[in-house]
């Protein structure tokens, strides 16, 4: 099926709110050597990240606090940021201003008393997760009271891992609520590794709440599809666990005695209106197989693809507005997280699962 336009009008997508407060992968920090800067987009905020010479990584609000240019203007010589306009120098992860070159001697201006934003920034599983407040927060002095870093669970020292990325034109209540969905598989995911039309079945999962979302509670895989199969050779008894957690973030946990493997998959707001898909997978199946992680990225990445297509089509239709329905019982994840984030938003309410539930779906 093909696009109505190649380009998009222009017409804007429609937004959803942002939860801040929250740490969100910025980019993949392989990108950021020592001296360099790159810009990201996160949640609407303009950043300038980088790494300096001592490896540390950091994440600045790409605005100078003088006049507002970009701080991604100006120049970074691998310690200090320094502004294109005015010269102002700044110590990039806690923002300090080091030097104002226009200030003479009976100035009482101290520069060290003034700060750029800058953010929380810590490499973990290959991203850079940036801790973004909430507005009016103020400077973050100790970061030791932060919420901990995400980061994909590990059940071994040895591993492989794999990242995929894709951004979606859609906003991040859609793409979370995709990624959640289940009973789209067959439809959007056909292929004949995965499953098709013709395998659809009737499902019962086990859902239990868990702090700020829920878990499809641990049972054996979909008997329907070839990569659980692949685990199976191990003959060990396979357990999954999936969970959802608030603002945007799907774990899920497969073991088969020894091996497992894990993977954690975000959906990050860009802007109000636009979200990335980003999946961080390790493994230590088939360990010191030399091509199961191309293999494995490959499936990966054609998968990812899958949905990206489905939400570019889907922005299509939502730029008109429509109403949109959720349906008992594949539609109900996506309900719970609305009601987990309003919760989140508004500080009231209960958690939508009040204890266990068997929701019951084909797919
Ligand atoms: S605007 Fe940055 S130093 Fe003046
Ligand atoms: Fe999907």
């Amino acid at each position: 099926m093909k696009l109505r336009n190649d380009k998009p009008d222009g017409t804007p997508q429609p937004p959803a709110e942002m939860i801040f407060g929250e740490w969100y992968p910025a980019l993949r920090t392989n990108a950021l050597s020592k001296g360099k800067t790159l810009t990201a987009l996160l949640l609407g905020v303009p950043l300038l990240l980088g790494r300096k010479n001592d490896g540390s990584i950091f994440a600045m609000r790409d605005l100078c606090p003088h006049r507002g240019i970009p701080l991604s203007a100006g120049w970074f010589d691998g310690d200090t940021v320094q502004c294109k306009y005015h010269g102002w120098k700044f110590e990039p992860c806690g923002g300090q201003c080091v030097e104002i070159p226009s200030l003479t001697q009976i100035d009482a201006l101290e520069p060290t008393k003034i700060y750029a934003g800058a953010y929380p920034c810590v490499e973990r599983d290959g991203h850079a997760w940036v801790y973004l407040p909430e507005a009016g927060a103020g400077r973050i002095a100790d970061r030791s009271t932060l919420p901990v870093v995400p980061e994909v669970p590990k059940f071994s020292t040895k591993f492989r891992t794999a990242h995929l990325s894709a951004e979606l034109p859609c906003n991040v209540d859609h793409g979370i609520i995709g990624l959640m969905d289940p009973a789209h598989g067959p439809f959007v995911h056909q292929a004949w590794w995965w499953r098709s039309q013709a395998s659809i079945h009737e499902k019962k999962k086990l859902f239990v709440p868990i702090e700020e979302g829920f878990r499809m509670a641990s049972h054996a895989p979909s008997a329907n599809s070839a990569p659980y199969k692949l685990l199976g050779v191990y003959g060990s008894e396979i357990t999954t666990t999936i969970d959802f957690v608030l603002p945007n973030r799907r774990y899920e946990t497969i073991r088969a005695g020894e091996k497992w493997f894990a993977s954690l998959t975000t959906v990050t707001p860009v802007t109000p209106a636009t979200c990335r898909i980003d999946v961080v997978a390790c493994w230590n199946i088939f360990y010191g197989v030399p091509f199961v992680p191309a293999i494995a990225k490959y499936f990966g990445a054609k998968f990812v693809r899958q949905d990206q297509e489905t939400m570019i089509e889907q922005a299509e239709g939502l730029r008109f507005r429509p109403a949109m329905m959720l349906i008992d019982d594949a539609d109900l994840p996506a309900k719970w997280y609305f009601a987990l984030k309003q919760r989140r938003l508004t500080g009231k309410g209960e958690h939508p699962l009040a204890g266990p539930m068997e929701l019951h779906w084909r797919s």
